[in-house]
């Protein structure tokens, strides 16, 4: 095969943040938001990248240089991607990618991860190797690691499986929860936030409190089972409830910010079942658990704080190859 565009959605974590970095569960659904990578052969061995959505235009490098010295930021996901991919499946011809967004990367809706999984599983159909969910979760975890050191790799499974999933980290458990429906709104903060840089902070929080912090997390992940168990039955009240618990304990964590608070609060008050921030913290985006009979009172809500609404379908398909 000579030419193939691939894509893959963003994510949205429902409930877990955090915690799931040590070992425990979260939920967290695939966003209709995707990433399209189009990949194309070439006859000699280089990658070319042209990924303009992140200010990356005519790049190039052969593959014997691939993660060696200063990589621009923008480039540092697929190229780590590439490397990964040939260590275990060597190449002998190059390739040009092309990356282009449905969403912006200030959403923090998980375009590296998206992006990371549309590149790995393009090089395998370009190249005939089959390739598992499994090994192509591997890859692509580790590539999210070599890039950022730190993650449970939660984004890199919905990017694969789409759906609702539980999953653990590592991908130790990742199980789909079959639902129909899920009556999210979603508010951005306009503000951006660096995710290994909240991570950090938790760090530190808990090399303070350790023993406090580890109760937290174990916290976080009963309210995850429970959750989990609230989507099955479509108990939305409920599953509201624990999101209201679990944005308690990521106060605690020190991760929520006066604006994702005002949002939620305002979401809260305008009759939302429940109501948190989505994802690290520190910005980006919160969400809420709402009725169709509130949901616009809810959104009228958030944009009254100063929140934007974004629309954005969920509990969508997973990587596919574009016809
Ligand atoms: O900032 P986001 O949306 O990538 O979410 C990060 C969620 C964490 O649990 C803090 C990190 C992780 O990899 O699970």
């Amino acid at each position: 095969m000579e030419k193939i565009t691939v894509s893959a959605p963003g994510k949205l974590m429902l409930l877990g943040e955090h915690a799931v970095v040590y070992d425990r569960p979260c939920i967290v659904t695939a966003v209709g938001q995707r990433m399209f990578v189009t990949l194309e052969s070439l006859p000699d061995p280089l990658l070319e990248l042209e990924a303009a959505d992140v200010k990356v235009t005519g790049y190039k490098r052969s593959f014997a240089e691939l993660g060696v010295g200063e990589i621009p930021r923008g480039a540092k996901f697929v190229e780590l991607a590439v490397k990964n991919f040939i260590e275990k499946h060597p190449l002998k011809n190059g390739v040009r990618i092309t990356t282009r967004s449905e969403f912006s990367s200030l959403f923090g809706f998980g375009s590296s991860s998206a992006s990371t999984v549309c590149v790995i599983k393009g090089l395998a159909e370009l190249t005939g190797t089959k390739l598992s969910n499994k090994e192509l979760f591997g890859l692509a975890y580790k590539t999210v690691l070599d890039v950022q050191g730190k993650g449970s790799g939660f984004d890199v499974a919905a990017a694969i499986y789409g759906g609702t999933l539980y999953f653990v980290t590592g991908g130790k458990v990742i199980e789909p929860i079959a639902l129909d429906e899920l009556p999210l709104v979603v508010g951005y903060t306009g503000v951006k936030a660096d995710t290994v840089t909240l991570i950090n902070a938790v760090a530190e929080k808990a090399a303070r409190h350790p023993e406090l912090i580890d109760g937290i997390y174990t916290q976080i992940g009963n309210t995850v089972d429970a959750a989990h168990a609230a989507l099955k039955t479509k108990s939305w009240p409920l599953a509201g409830e624990l999101m209201n618990f679990d944005q308690g304990m990521l106060e605690d964590l020190g991760v929520s910010t006066g604006k994702l608070s005002a949002m939620i609060h305002a979401a809260r008050d305008a009759g939302a079942w429940g109501a948190k921030l989505s994802g690290a913290g520190g910005g980006d985006c919160m969400i809420a658990l709402s009725s169709p009979g509130t949901k616009e009172a809810v959104s009228e809500a958030i944009t009254k704080v100063g929140g934007q609404v974004i629309d954005v379908a969920t509990n969508v398909e997973g990587v596919r190859i574009e016809p």
